[in-house]
Protein backbone atom coordinates (compact mmCIF):
# COMPACT_ATOMS: atom_id res chain seq x y z
CA UNK A 1 0.00 0.00 0.00
CA UNK A 2 2.52 2.17 -1.15
CA UNK A 3 2.23 5.56 -3.31
CA UNK A 4 5.17 5.60 -5.13
CA UNK A 5 5.30 8.84 -6.98
CA UNK A 6 6.28 10.57 -4.32
CA UNK A 7 9.00 12.03 -1.89
CA UNK A 8 9.90 10.10 1.15
CA UNK A 9 12.48 10.66 3.62
CA UNK A 10 15.55 8.44 2.62
CA UNK A 11 17.74 9.88 5.69
CA UNK A 12 18.74 12.60 7.72
CA UNK A 13 21.85 14.41 5.51
CA UNK A 14 24.12 13.18 8.33
CA UNK A 15 23.85 9.93 7.99
CA UNK A 16 25.46 10.14 4.38
CA UNK A 17 29.06 10.41 4.07
CA UNK A 18 31.43 8.34 1.70
CA UNK A 19 30.54 4.72 3.87
CA UNK A 20 27.59 3.42 1.61
CA UNK A 21 24.16 3.51 3.69
CA UNK A 22 21.60 0.08 2.90
CA UNK A 23 18.22 1.41 3.84
CA UNK A 24 14.96 -0.81 2.48
CA UNK A 25 12.86 1.57 0.76
CA UNK A 26 9.04 1.07 -0.17
CA UNK A 27 10.62 -2.58 -0.51
CA UNK A 28 13.45 -1.45 -2.69
CA UNK A 29 16.96 -2.21 -1.77
CA UNK A 30 18.88 1.33 -2.04
CA UNK A 31 22.37 2.27 -1.14
CA UNK A 32 23.48 5.86 -0.28
CA UNK A 33 26.26 7.70 -0.24
CA UNK A 34 27.97 10.96 -0.64
CA UNK A 35 30.50 12.37 -3.63
CA UNK A 36 33.53 13.80 -3.18
CA UNK A 37 31.42 17.58 -4.10
CA UNK A 38 28.91 16.42 -1.65
CA UNK A 39 26.39 15.07 -3.56
CA UNK A 40 24.06 12.14 -2.07
CA UNK A 41 23.25 9.53 -4.82
CA UNK A 42 20.69 7.02 -4.12
CA UNK A 43 21.38 3.53 -5.94
CA UNK A 44 19.52 0.34 -6.47
CA UNK A 45 21.55 -1.58 -3.95
CA UNK A 46 22.32 -4.47 -6.89
CA UNK A 47 25.34 -5.12 -8.59
CA UNK A 48 24.62 -5.52 -12.06
CA UNK A 49 27.18 -8.44 -12.38
CA UNK A 50 26.67 -10.72 -9.61
CA UNK A 51 24.15 -9.24 -7.79
CA UNK A 52 26.38 -8.37 -4.03
CA UNK A 53 24.42 -5.78 -2.91
CA UNK A 54 26.61 -2.18 -3.92
CA UNK A 55 26.12 -1.09 0.18
CA UNK A 56 29.15 -4.34 1.09
CA UNK A 57 31.48 -2.11 -1.19
CA UNK A 58 33.27 1.42 -1.05
CA UNK A 59 32.85 4.61 -2.18
CA UNK A 60 36.43 5.24 -4.35
CA UNK A 61 36.34 9.07 -5.48
CA UNK A 62 33.10 9.52 -6.65
CA UNK A 63 32.06 6.20 -7.55
CA UNK A 64 30.72 3.33 -5.72
CA UNK A 65 33.00 0.17 -6.27
CA UNK A 66 31.17 -3.49 -5.68
CA UNK A 67 33.22 -5.03 -2.94
CA UNK A 68 33.19 -8.87 -5.10
CA UNK A 69 34.69 -7.99 -8.50
CA UNK A 70 35.55 -4.56 -8.40
CA UNK A 71 33.03 -2.96 -10.63
CA UNK A 72 32.57 0.77 -10.26
CA UNK A 73 29.48 2.82 -10.75
CA UNK A 74 28.76 6.99 -11.02
CA UNK A 75 26.30 9.21 -9.33
CA UNK A 76 24.01 8.34 -12.62
CA UNK A 77 24.42 4.67 -12.14
CA UNK A 78 26.75 4.01 -14.90
CA UNK A 79 29.12 1.29 -15.00
CA UNK A 80 32.31 3.10 -15.13
CA UNK A 81 34.98 0.84 -14.46
CA UNK A 82 35.11 -2.90 -14.77
CA UNK A 83 38.66 -4.15 -13.89
CA UNK A 84 40.34 -6.17 -15.99
CA UNK A 85 38.42 -5.03 -19.67
CA UNK A 86 38.14 -2.24 -20.99
CA UNK A 87 35.39 -2.46 -23.45
CA UNK A 88 31.99 -1.65 -20.53
CA UNK A 89 28.53 -2.77 -22.25
CA UNK A 90 26.14 -0.12 -22.40
CA UNK A 91 23.37 -2.16 -20.31
CA UNK A 92 25.78 -1.80 -17.20
CA UNK A 93 24.08 0.07 -14.48
CA UNK A 94 22.07 0.40 -12.03
CA UNK A 95 18.81 2.79 -11.67
CA UNK A 96 19.72 6.76 -10.05
CA UNK A 97 17.21 7.29 -7.59
CA UNK A 98 16.18 11.11 -7.52
CA UNK A 99 17.41 12.61 -4.82
CA UNK A 100 17.56 16.36 -3.13
CA UNK A 101 18.66 17.81 -0.12
CA UNK A 102 15.57 20.17 1.54
CA UNK A 103 13.75 20.97 5.45
CA UNK A 104 17.25 18.92 6.96
CA UNK A 105 16.38 15.95 5.04
CA UNK A 106 17.52 14.00 1.90
CA UNK A 107 14.10 12.92 -0.16
CA UNK A 108 14.23 10.19 -2.72
CA UNK A 109 11.91 9.80 -5.10
CA UNK A 110 11.07 5.85 -6.01
CA UNK A 111 8.32 5.80 -8.56
CA UNK A 112 8.82 6.00 -12.16
CA UNK A 113 7.23 9.20 -13.26
CA UNK A 114 9.34 11.84 -13.58
CA UNK A 115 10.26 13.74 -10.07
CA UNK A 116 8.19 16.62 -9.34
CA UNK A 117 10.07 18.97 -6.67
CA UNK A 118 6.70 20.69 -6.06
CA UNK A 119 5.39 17.59 -4.04
CA UNK A 120 8.45 17.64 -1.60
CA UNK A 121 5.76 18.20 1.81
CA UNK A 122 6.00 21.84 2.64
CA UNK A 123 7.08 21.52 6.67
CA UNK A 124 8.49 25.45 6.42
CA UNK A 125 9.15 25.60 9.76
CA UNK A 126 12.14 23.38 9.66
CA UNK A 127 14.20 26.28 7.88
CA UNK A 128 12.40 29.27 9.35
CA UNK A 129 14.18 32.03 11.32
CA UNK A 130 11.32 32.17 14.09
CA UNK A 131 11.60 28.24 14.09
CA UNK A 132 13.64 26.18 15.90
CA UNK A 133 14.50 22.56 14.58
CA UNK A 134 15.77 19.15 15.97
CA UNK A 135 16.05 16.37 14.09
CA UNK A 136 16.70 13.19 16.07
CA UNK A 137 17.90 10.17 14.92
CA UNK A 138 15.56 7.80 12.73
CA UNK A 139 13.67 4.88 14.47
CA UNK A 140 12.94 1.84 13.01
CA UNK A 141 9.53 0.53 13.82
CA UNK A 142 8.55 -3.07 13.00
CA UNK A 143 4.92 -1.64 12.19
CA UNK A 144 3.03 -0.56 8.92
CA UNK A 145 4.01 2.81 8.51
CA UNK A 146 0.24 3.82 8.17
CA UNK A 147 -0.27 2.98 12.12
CA UNK A 148 1.62 6.20 12.48
CA UNK A 149 -0.82 8.50 11.13
CA UNK A 150 -3.71 6.52 12.87
CA UNK A 151 -1.64 7.47 15.86
CA UNK A 152 -0.70 11.20 15.64
CA UNK A 153 -4.10 11.41 14.28
CA UNK A 154 -5.52 10.97 17.02
CA UNK A 155 -4.83 12.71 20.33
CA UNK A 156 -7.14 10.93 22.67
CA UNK A 157 -4.09 8.63 23.02
CA UNK A 158 -2.07 11.15 24.80
CA UNK A 159 -3.84 10.86 28.15
CA UNK A 160 -3.30 6.78 28.36
CA UNK A 161 0.64 7.27 26.36
CA UNK A 162 1.93 10.36 27.29
CA UNK A 163 0.55 11.06 30.79
CA UNK A 164 3.53 12.42 32.53
CA UNK A 165 4.44 14.71 29.80
CA UNK A 166 1.97 15.77 26.96
CA UNK A 167 -1.30 14.09 28.19
CA UNK A 168 -4.25 15.64 30.17
CA UNK A 169 -7.27 13.95 30.72
CA UNK A 170 -8.71 17.49 29.45
CA UNK A 171 -8.57 16.20 25.02
CA UNK A 172 -11.65 14.58 25.53
CA UNK A 173 -14.14 17.65 26.62
CA UNK A 174 -13.85 19.10 23.57
CA UNK A 175 -15.04 18.17 20.04
CA UNK A 176 -12.14 18.16 17.41
CA UNK A 177 -12.98 20.42 13.99
CA UNK A 178 -12.21 18.02 10.92
CA UNK A 179 -11.54 19.53 7.97
CA UNK A 180 -10.17 18.24 4.15
CA UNK A 181 -9.07 18.89 0.98
CA UNK A 182 -8.30 16.47 -1.56
CA UNK A 183 -4.75 15.26 0.16
CA UNK A 184 -5.06 16.50 3.20
CA UNK A 185 -6.87 16.09 6.63
CA UNK A 186 -6.60 18.89 9.45
CA UNK A 187 -8.12 17.95 13.24
CA UNK A 188 -7.93 20.34 15.40
CA UNK A 189 -9.52 21.40 19.13
CA UNK A 190 -8.94 24.30 21.23
CA UNK A 191 -8.62 23.01 24.95
CA UNK A 192 -9.91 26.44 27.19
CA UNK A 193 -8.87 27.07 30.60
CA UNK A 194 -7.71 23.81 31.32
CA UNK A 195 -4.53 22.89 33.32
CA UNK A 196 -1.82 21.96 30.87
CA UNK A 197 -0.12 18.67 30.45
CA UNK A 198 2.77 18.28 32.72
CA UNK A 199 5.70 18.51 29.80
CA UNK A 200 3.73 22.54 28.92
CA UNK A 201 3.30 23.52 32.26
CA UNK A 202 7.21 23.08 32.70
CA UNK A 203 8.63 24.34 29.32
CA UNK A 204 6.42 27.12 29.82
CA UNK A 205 6.58 28.01 33.39
CA UNK A 206 2.92 28.00 33.95
CA UNK A 207 3.10 26.09 36.66
CA UNK A 208 -0.36 25.26 38.59
CA UNK A 209 -2.42 27.99 36.43
CA UNK A 210 -4.57 26.78 33.80
CA UNK A 211 -4.08 27.58 30.30
CA UNK A 212 -5.68 27.94 26.66
CA UNK A 213 -4.26 24.76 24.67
CA UNK A 214 -3.96 23.68 21.36
CA UNK A 215 -3.94 20.50 19.52
CA UNK A 216 -4.09 20.58 15.65
CA UNK A 217 -2.91 17.79 13.22
CA UNK A 218 -2.53 17.52 9.73
CA UNK A 219 -2.23 14.95 7.16
CA UNK A 220 -0.93 15.01 4.10
CA UNK A 221 -0.83 12.26 1.82
CA UNK A 222 0.60 9.91 1.14
CA UNK A 223 2.93 9.97 4.77
CA UNK A 224 3.24 13.42 6.34
CA UNK A 225 1.72 14.59 10.01
CA UNK A 226 2.46 17.98 11.24
CA UNK A 227 1.45 18.14 14.42
CA UNK A 228 0.56 21.56 16.04
CA UNK A 229 0.54 22.08 19.83
CA UNK A 230 0.83 24.59 22.77
CA UNK A 231 -0.51 26.48 24.68
CA UNK A 232 -0.98 30.30 25.96
CA UNK A 233 -2.11 32.22 29.23
CA UNK A 234 -5.97 31.97 29.74
CA UNK A 235 -7.84 34.25 27.24
CA UNK A 236 -5.25 34.42 24.84
CA UNK A 237 -6.35 31.09 23.55
CA UNK A 238 -9.08 30.05 20.90
CA UNK A 239 -10.02 31.09 17.25
CA UNK A 240 -9.18 34.29 16.07
CA UNK A 241 -6.84 34.97 19.28
CA UNK A 242 -3.29 36.38 19.19
CA UNK A 243 -1.27 33.62 20.97
CA UNK A 244 1.84 35.53 19.97
CA UNK A 245 0.91 38.50 22.50
CA UNK A 246 0.08 36.00 25.51
CA UNK A 247 3.09 36.18 28.47
CA UNK A 248 3.62 33.02 28.40
CA UNK A 249 3.69 30.34 25.11
CA UNK A 250 4.63 27.00 24.49
CA UNK A 251 4.07 26.35 20.64
CA UNK A 252 5.31 23.94 18.53
CA UNK A 253 5.20 21.55 15.96
CA UNK A 254 6.13 17.77 15.78
CA UNK A 255 6.61 16.36 12.05
CA UNK A 256 6.10 12.34 11.74
CA UNK A 257 7.62 11.46 7.94
CA UNK A 258 7.74 7.69 8.03
CA UNK A 259 9.22 5.92 5.13
CA UNK A 260 7.92 2.41 4.18
CA UNK A 261 10.23 -0.26 4.21
CA UNK A 262 7.90 -3.05 3.92
CA UNK A 263 4.66 -3.40 3.95
CA UNK A 264 5.41 -4.78 8.16
CA UNK A 265 8.23 -1.83 8.72
CA UNK A 266 9.19 1.41 8.41
CA UNK A 267 11.82 4.29 8.88
CA UNK A 268 10.42 6.62 10.86
CA UNK A 269 11.76 9.85 10.08
CA UNK A 270 10.24 12.44 12.57
CA UNK A 271 11.30 16.30 14.06
CA UNK A 272 10.37 19.39 16.39
CA UNK A 273 10.36 22.46 15.58
CA UNK A 274 9.76 25.16 18.61
CA UNK A 275 8.75 29.24 18.23
CA UNK A 276 9.84 29.81 22.02
CA UNK A 277 12.61 29.94 23.99
CA UNK A 278 15.42 29.40 21.03
CA UNK A 279 18.05 30.21 23.41
CA UNK A 280 17.16 27.96 26.44
CA UNK A 281 19.23 25.08 26.71
CA UNK A 282 16.93 22.81 28.70
CA UNK A 283 14.46 23.44 26.04
CA UNK A 284 16.74 21.85 23.29
CA UNK A 285 17.15 18.88 25.63
CA UNK A 286 13.55 18.82 25.79
CA UNK A 287 12.50 18.98 22.61
CA UNK A 288 15.55 16.33 21.49
CA UNK A 289 16.04 14.04 23.78
CA UNK A 290 13.02 14.65 26.18
CA UNK A 291 10.35 14.27 23.11
CA UNK A 292 12.37 11.52 21.48
CA UNK A 293 11.39 9.63 25.51
CA UNK A 294 7.82 10.36 24.23
CA UNK A 295 7.53 9.02 21.00
CA UNK A 296 9.18 5.97 22.59
CA UNK A 297 5.79 5.50 24.41
CA UNK A 298 4.31 5.25 21.24
CA UNK A 299 7.04 3.14 19.42
CA UNK A 300 5.99 0.64 22.05
CA UNK A 301 2.16 0.46 21.13
CA UNK A 302 2.81 0.93 17.35
CA UNK A 303 4.84 -2.26 16.93
CA UNK A 304 2.40 -4.65 19.75
CA UNK A 305 -0.47 -3.36 17.83
CA UNK A 306 1.36 -4.31 14.38
CA UNK A 307 2.14 -7.75 16.26
CA UNK A 308 -1.51 -8.27 16.79
CA UNK A 309 -2.96 -7.17 13.21
CA UNK A 310 -0.62 -9.17 11.58
CA UNK A 311 -1.65 -12.45 13.78
CA UNK A 312 -5.45 -11.54 13.55
CA UNK A 313 -6.01 -9.56 9.92
CA UNK A 314 -9.41 -10.48 10.37
CA UNK A 315 -10.42 -10.01 13.89
CA UNK A 316 -13.20 -7.25 13.84
CA UNK A 317 -12.37 -3.81 15.57
CA UNK A 318 -14.51 -0.84 16.45
CA UNK A 319 -14.47 2.67 15.37
CA UNK A 320 -15.24 6.31 17.22
CA UNK A 321 -16.14 9.62 16.52
CA UNK A 322 -12.13 9.68 17.23
CA UNK A 323 -11.59 7.39 14.41
CA UNK A 324 -13.41 9.95 11.16
CA UNK A 325 -9.91 11.37 10.87
CA UNK A 326 -7.54 8.88 10.54
CA UNK A 327 -10.35 6.91 8.31
CA UNK A 328 -10.43 9.65 6.19
CA UNK A 329 -6.72 9.71 5.72
CA UNK A 330 -6.74 6.14 5.16
CA UNK A 331 -8.99 6.38 2.27
CA UNK A 332 -7.18 9.11 0.89
CA UNK A 333 -4.20 6.92 0.22
CA UNK A 334 -6.29 4.20 -0.76
CA UNK A 335 -7.28 6.31 -3.73
CA UNK A 336 -3.92 7.37 -4.11
CA UNK A 337 -2.37 4.25 -4.20
CA UNK A 338 -5.78 3.18 -6.90
CA UNK A 339 -4.91 6.01 -8.90
CA UNK A 340 -1.46 5.61 -9.10
CA UNK A 341 -1.70 1.82 -9.97
CA UNK A 342 -3.88 2.34 -12.78
CA UNK A 343 -2.21 5.39 -14.01
CA UNK A 344 -4.90 8.10 -13.30
CA UNK A 345 -2.73 9.69 -11.34
S1 LIG B 1 29.10 -8.78 -8.22
FE1 LIG B 1 29.72 -6.74 -8.35
S2 LIG B 1 31.50 -6.78 -9.46
FE2 LIG B 1 30.89 -8.82 -9.47
FE1 LIG C 1 1.81 9.68 20.95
Amino acid sequence: MFVKNAWYVAAWPREITNKPLARTILDEPVVLFRTTIGKAVALHDMCCHRALPLSLGSVVGDALQCGYHGYKYDASGACIDIPGQSKIPPHARVKVYPTVEKYHCLWIWMGEAEADLSKIPDIWWMDHRDWKPSTPDMAHLNCDYRLIADNVLDATHLTYVHPTTIGASSIVEFEPEITHTQNTVRISRWMLNRPPPPAYAKAGDFGNAHADRWAAVEYWAPACCVNFAGCVDVGFGGAGKDIKASPRRVELVAISLPTPETAGSCHYFFAFARAFKHDDPEMDRFFGPGMVKVFEEDFAILEAQQRMLEKYPAAPRVSTIYDRGPAMARRMLEKAVAAEQSGTR
